[in-house]
């Protein structure tokens, strides 16, 4: 195969929406599956982003912050609908019908029905050498969760492709 396929060769991927706004305050939100922790301590985890100017990379930039939500089968048509493009003056939450909660560290809207949050300030944006996609790190300043069961979560192959994780079990770590 070609190296340039590797992606597929990551899975499954959770699929996560980010909810961020503008400095005029009009929120949007598109899905994500290059989602991967960053550091225990502080809490930072990372958004890989295609490098063209997206609404979501330029308002992380204004506005510095951002929201996380990892997606569940209940929403997840709905949070895929966020893929589409909006006008930069129009709110997509509100054009896909995703319902919005004040956050509790952030001015970015949180998406209500999702069941696992996690507030970001962003920490800083980098771009590898050469790279198609910038790395969005954020620093987790609130994070909430209702224990959803492992197979509501959504993650990704690709494509059209998704699969819900399946069965818990346990290796032991010798070390
Ligand atoms: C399941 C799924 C996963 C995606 N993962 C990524 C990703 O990890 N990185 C990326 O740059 N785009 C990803 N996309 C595409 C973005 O959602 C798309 O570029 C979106 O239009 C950006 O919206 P915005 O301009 O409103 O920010 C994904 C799309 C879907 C449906």
């Amino acid at each position: 195969m070609q190296p340039s396929e590797f992606v597929r060769l990551i899975y499954p991927r959770a699929v996560a929406v980010v909810t961020s706004i503008n400095s005029e305050g009009i929120a949007n939100a598109a899905p994500y599956s290059w989602v991967c922790p960053v550091s225990f301590t502080p809490p930072m985890l990372l958004v890989g982003i295609q490098n063209r100017e997206t609404r979501t990379v330029r308002n992380i930039r204004e506005t510095k912050e951002f929201v996380v939500h990892v997606v569940t089968r209940d929403w997840e048509q709905t949070a895929i609908e966020c893929e589409k493009k909006a006008r930069d003056n129009e709110d997509k939450l509100a054009k896909i019908g995703l319902e919005k909660i004040k956050s509790e560290k952030v001015n970015v809207p949180s998406i209500k029905k999702s069941k696992i949050v996690m507030e970001c300030r962003l920490s800083e944006i980098l771009v590898p050498k050469n790279a198609d996609h910038m790395l969005v790190i954020g620093e987790i300043v609130a994070a909430k969760t209702s224990e959803p069961k492992l197979e509501e979560i959504v993650m990704h192959l690709l494509g059209e492709k998704f699969v819900s994780p399946g069965e818990e079990y346990s290796i032991e770590r010798k070390r």
